[in-house]
């Protein structure tokens, strides 16, 4: 077992929001500036081509999803489905998602999060989502009650992430496999197909949790368009 799995999240490094810039372009979705906004706000980190955002979008129109993809080429097939089918309850979002969470997403506010197959970073396990000072910044993000959930294909990405969101970030949680006929994204598909197990991890914040960053905001009026 590794050093940091045995630290609580405050004994690690923090995230400096302060030190990253808001991406090209920025501006805040108008459901963010909504002050009287009664459907919960969801997140998608790396959408791909949008497979489960778009249907997802489509099947609950009582909640408004932001689905943020970094990839150009990924983006652009992305952008042209959600254009093509214009739901209103969908923001497809061309950014490092990173990034763009700091500048856009006020505290407690999210109401779930989807990290749908992220990429495995298996030579660079700091890049894995629950590893990163970034995931503390995240949860200050997300309300009471909301709920982060990964899905992943690696086994080891998973028992890692299991292990992080217990010990390092103190989540309630609880660890899935992926039905096979499950058809939520390109790559969930691709390795359902194959035959392979997907695993899902759903975390859950539980009420009194505090992060470093529970008062901390980017300056948004400077974005609102
Ligand atoms: C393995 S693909 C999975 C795509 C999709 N979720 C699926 O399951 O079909 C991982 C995606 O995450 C995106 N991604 C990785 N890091 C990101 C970041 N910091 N911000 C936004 N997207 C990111 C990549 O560009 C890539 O498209």
């Amino acid at each position: 077992m590794t050093e940091h799995i045995e630290l609580t999240h405050r004994q690690q490094r923090a995230f400096q929001p302060n030190k990253l810039s808001a991406p090209r372009s920025f501006c805040i979705p108008p459901i963010i500036q909504q002050t009287a906004n009664p459907a919960p706000l969801l997140l998608e980190i790396g959408a791909g081509k949008g497979k489960h955002a778009l249907s997802f979008a489509a099947e609950h129109p009582d909640q408004h999803l932001i689905a943020i993809e970094r990839t150009r080429n990924k983006f652009d097939a992305f952008a042209k489905l959600a254009e093509r089918q214009a739901l209103p309850n969908l923001d497809a979002i061309h950014a490092d998602a990173i990034a763009w969470i700091v500048h856009a997403i006020e505290p407690n506010s999210i109401a779930k999060i989807f990290i749908l197959y992220p990429n495995p970073e298996q030579h660079n396990p700091n890049q894995q989502w629950l590893n990163m000072p970034f995931f503390e910044f995240l949860l200050s993000r997300l309300q009471v009650g909301g709920e982060i959930i990964l899905a992943t294909n690696i086994e080891s990405y998973m028992d890692n992430a299991e292990q992080q969101a217990t010990k390092v970030w103190c989540l309630p949680n609880e660890r899935y496999k992926v039905p096979q006929d499950s058809q939520r994204t390109h790559f969930e598909v691709k390795y359902l197909a194959r035959g392979e197990i997907c695993w899902e991890l759903c975390m859950r914040k539980p009420a009194g949790y505090n992060t470093r960053f529970d008062q901390w905001q980017a300056n948004l009026s400077t974005h609102k368009s």
